[in-house]
């Protein structure tokens, strides 16, 4: 199997460059890379790069993901987010290879409490969901084979994170206040990775599977008490924090106001995937607690 995958330095593209290379050959790019363009912000470039090493799988791992500030520059969210996978749709249409993508549960408007199911309504807050939306249905139009897993709160050991930064806070400063009308579940780069490679060699051999999934750990929780568990976890380790996990001061979004609204309700429900698949996905606090034991024995 050909693969080729892009946005390879992404907390998600990380983790694909080890899960996919068991798979076949994988060819894995960023927007830098020099042989083969990667930069999905050239349109004309991804296309010659499909069309020049002809992969049967497509991964797609690159996007623009700063939410707020895609508000103030809607036109490079809509051309990474939109125009550029519309480009692979249609190179993936035209040379038969299955496009993997990702999204998000920001395409739903966050109202309610029930797990949004796959076929649900949606109704992106801001321009960053608008645009993961117009991806998914420039995919869906493009009449290519594809799978779409809608991902929430994703995390990894590398690069910027929540934890780490909590982590930090707690150190650095005597109090901590942290959002907790937010409801999602926290879902570790590793596990969306692996599910990822098991799913394309599922769809290889029964390409009735392709489609659109709903991926997040099991479990929910809010930023707040994320942040306590992870602070809990920090001192059972032995972390000398200033600020205590139940000290932890509860805000509501309302209270803390953000460029690009988000939703209060993330959670999404993964019946479809567990089921096609025959996944059975980890609880949040298994992924959170093993990449926390990574962070610390690094440090
Ligand atoms: N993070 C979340 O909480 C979350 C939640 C739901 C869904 N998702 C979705 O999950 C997927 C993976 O997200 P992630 O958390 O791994 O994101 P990430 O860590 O922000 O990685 C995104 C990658 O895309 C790359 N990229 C940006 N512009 C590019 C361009 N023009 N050409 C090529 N690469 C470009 C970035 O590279 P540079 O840094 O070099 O620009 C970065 O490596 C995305 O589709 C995202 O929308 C993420």
């Amino acid at each position: 199997m050909k693969i080729l995958l892009l946005g390879k330095d992404g907390q998600v593209g990380w983790e694909l460059q080890r899960s996919l290379a068991v798979l076949g050959e994988l060819l894995a790019l960023n927007s830098r890379s020099q042989d083969f363009c990667g930069d999905l912000a050239d349109l004309d470039g991804i296309a010659a790069t499909v069309r020049a090493w002809q992969p049967d799988v497509i991964v797609n791992a690159a996007a623009y993901t700063a939410v707020d500030k895609a508000q103030s520059e809607p036109d490079k969210a809509f051309l990474i987010n939109a125009d550029a996978v519309a480009v692979l749709a249609k190179a993936a249409a035209e040379t038969g290879a299955l496009l993997v993508h990702y999204s998000t549960d920001y395409v739903f408007p966050g109202n309610g409490d029930r797990p949004w199911r796959e076929e649900d309504a949606i109704g992106p807050l801001n321009v960053y969901g608008q645009s993961k939306l117009a991806g998914e249905q420039a995919i869906q139009a493009a009449g290519c084979r594809y799978l779409i897993l809608r991902t929430c709160w994703v995390y990894a050991s590398r690069g910027k994170n929540f934890a780490r930064t909590m982590l930090r806070l707690a150190t650095e400063r005597d109090s901590l206040g942290v959002i907790d009308d937010q409801f999602g579940a926290p879902t570790g780069a590793e596990l969306i990775a692996d599910v990822t490679a098991h799913a394309v060699v599922a769809i290889h051999r029964a390409p009735e599977l392709a489609g659109i999934y709903h991926l997040a750990a099991a479990g929910e929780t809010t930023w707040c008490r994320y942040a306590r568990f992870v602070l809990e976890q920090a001192i059972q380790a032995g972390a000398q924090l200033n600020v205590q996990p139940a000290s932890v001061t509860a805000l509501t979004t309302e209270s803390y106001p953000t460029p690009a609204r988000r939703p209060l309700n993330s959670r999404l429900d993964t019946h479809k995937l567990e089921q096609a698949f025959g996944f059975k996905l980890p609880h949040w606090q298994l992924g959170v607690a093993r990449m926390l034991t990574e962070l610390n024995e690094r440090s």
